[in-house]
């Protein structure tokens, strides 16, 4: 049993609470490689923001969990060396799925874990994440739950349609299980591909689709009967339109791909939504330099000669995103 206290690490309760007082967002960013979190460190020490690393079922498979804890291990050791002495990183686990996951990770000096159990009978979700939460609070690590079901493809929790969270369900789930935040569903969905074309209209101006609201009053209902509650909103990615020209300029081929617009995720930041899921914007940053550098200089083939262009675009996307959407830049005395 590691405890994420020796590693530096924060759990989330804190940090969520001045966010909820304070009327902004923490962002969530995934990382899976080196660049990834290089970025999200440099950028978050250059705002002064606190941040949450976050760790999907893709991401460990990918990387091995152990290999990412000690990479976040060492983020805190980074954020120090880059002049922020007293750096607030979190280490959560994005979309678990069994309470041996979220355990294993607890185990190993995670501070936070999400246990999804959105895709079951509410009993049966309610039961799953109570049973996290007991293990997790023994050790002072805090537990996001979820009611309500994204569109689009979480891991290996799959849904066709998107199902709004239930305001009347939130009062019960959350005193039930005891979770520290509550995920919901309000017409976010994973990925770059958030909305059909059908369900969008185009802008007269641009020719771009523009999508559906986000369900706002569902939002406001939620807020009223838990007033003050950490809320998470997954599938927060803007997917910037910069970024996919840029990608289907250089040979790729992404064809309608649309996001949440950053002007209602200002929006969400100023209410009780205090941490904000982004993934899918960092790999079209990192997809579109990389594309870019790769068709400018086809002679290149020293990795760090494109990944390097690929983490200063993230490094800059991280830090639009703290400083113009989620409004967490200088919250931290560094
Ligand atoms: O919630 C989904 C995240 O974007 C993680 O996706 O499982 O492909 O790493 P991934
Ligand atoms: P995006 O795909 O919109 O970036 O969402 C990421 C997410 O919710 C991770 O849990
Ligand atoms: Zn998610």
């Amino acid at each position: 049993m590691i405890s994420y206290k020796t590693l530096g690490l924060v759990n989330t309760r804190e940090m969520f609470k001045k966010a909820v007082k304070g009327g902004y967002a923490i962002p969530a960013f995934n990382f899976n490689n080196m660049e990834q979190l290089q970025a999200i460190i440099m950028a978050s020490v250059e705002t002064k923001s606190p941040v949450i690393l976050q760790v999907s079922k893709g991401a460990r498979n990918y990387a091995n969990q152990t290999l990412l804890r000690y990479m976040a291990e060492g983020a805190v050791e980074y954020a120090k060396e880059l002049g922020c002495e007293k750096p607030e990183i979190v280490l959560h686990l994005d979309h678990g799925d069994t309470f041996e996951t979220c355990k294993s990770c607890i185990d190993m000096g995670f501070s936070s874990v999400m246990i999804d159990g959105s895709h079951l009978p509410y009993d049966e979700n309610v039961a799953l994440t109570k049973k996290v939460v007991e293990y997790a609070h023994q050790f002072d690590v805090t537990v996001e739950g979820e009611l309500g079901v994204l569109a689009g493809v979480e891991d290996e929790v799959s849904a066709e349609e998107s199902h709004y969270t239930k305001p009347e369900e939130v009062i019960d789930f959350v005193t039930k299980t005891g979770c520290d935040s509550l995920a919901i569903s309000i017409g976010t969905s994973h990925g770059a591909y958030k909305f059909t074309p059908e369900q969008c209209t185009v802008d007269p101006e641009t020719g771009r689709l523009l999508p559906p609201p986000l369900a706002f009053d569902v939002l406001a209902a939620i807020e009223e009967k838990l007033p003050g509650f950490p809320i998470v909103l997954h599938g927060s990615s803007s997917v910037p339109q910069e970024d996919v020209d840029t990608i289907n300029k250089y040979g790729g081929k992404m064809v309608a791909a649309v996001g949440i617009p950053e002007e209602q995720l200002r929006q969400a930041s100023k209410s009780a939504v205090c941490k904000i899921n982004i993934d899918s914007d960092s790999r079209l940053a990192m997809t579109a330099a990389i594309r870019k550098t790769l068709a400018e200089k086809p002679g290149e083939f020293d990795p760090r000669k494109y990944l390097g262009p690929a983490r200063d675009s993230m490094k800059e996307l991280y830090k639009h995103k703290i400083v113009n959407v989620l409004g967490s830049n200088d919250k931290l005395d560094c």
